[in-house]
């Protein structure tokens, strides 16, 4: 099976639809979106729409969280503050509604997903450095955990002697030796970054956000 994993759209219209039609391309089975839909951009709307009508599995994010209500916005910096302000006024009831149904962590086809971190998903940690990344693997429900976020494209993955390995932009074939690389032990899965980038008109995202 083919699992497209996104995340982080930030009511990026133009993206979105840029890497939906990549996806459409890739003969995909499944597209799993890890949270943070809305946020910064100019199009929540569209957004939520596209992506609820394409991915079969979505998860709240910390900025779905922040409209909602449940996490206080003084915690964020002043431009997450102020658009997270603007997009509340731009949802409808149903809208809301959507936002509330999404769920803060799921496992689906042995993959455990999760937007910032398996270890307190509500505190919303960065998997920036080894020992968070460590203390997050602790509380991985299954071999293989994929998070947004960072908006980096990274692999983590722990070795037998317990280093954390780290790469980046290239394909990454787990050791079948360390059971927290594999999906399944019987079929070691080969594990790609999101790369190559997608590209989009990104000037005129930008100008749409001035107004
Ligand atoms: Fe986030």
């Amino acid at each position: 099976m083919r699992i497209a994993l996104i995340s982080d759209i930030h009511a990026n219209l133009e993206a979105l639809e840029a890497v939906m039609a990549d996806i459409d391309s890739q003969n995909v089975d499944k597209i799993l979106c890890l949270g943070d839909i809305i946020g910064y951009g100019a199009d929540p709307n569209a957004c939520l729409e596209l992506v609820s009508s394409r991915c079969s599995s979505i998860l709240m994010g910390n900025h779905e969280h922040s409209v909602l209500g449940l996490l206080e916005f003084e915690n964020l910096n002043d431009v997450a503050k102020k658009s997270l302000q603007w997009t509340r006024e731009q949802l409808s009831d149903s809208e809301i509604s959507l936002l509330n149904s999404f769920e803060t962590e799921l496992v689906v086809d042995k993959l455990h997903l999760v937007h910032s971190s398996p270890y307190q998903p509500l505190k919303w940690h960065y998997l920036l450095s080894d020992g968070v990344v460590r203390e997050a693997m602790k509380h991985m429900k299954t071999n293989l955990c994929v998070v947004g976020h960072t908006h980096l494209p990274v692999i983590y993955a722990m070795t037998n002697s317990g280093d954390i390995r780290k790469r980046t932009g290239h394909s990454f074939l787990p050791d079948p030796r360390s059971p927290r690389e594999n999906l399944s032990q019987e079929k070691p899965h080969r594990l790609r970054t999101p790369h190559p980038a997608v590209h989009y008109r990104s000037r005129f995202f930008a100008q749409r956000d001035r107004k």
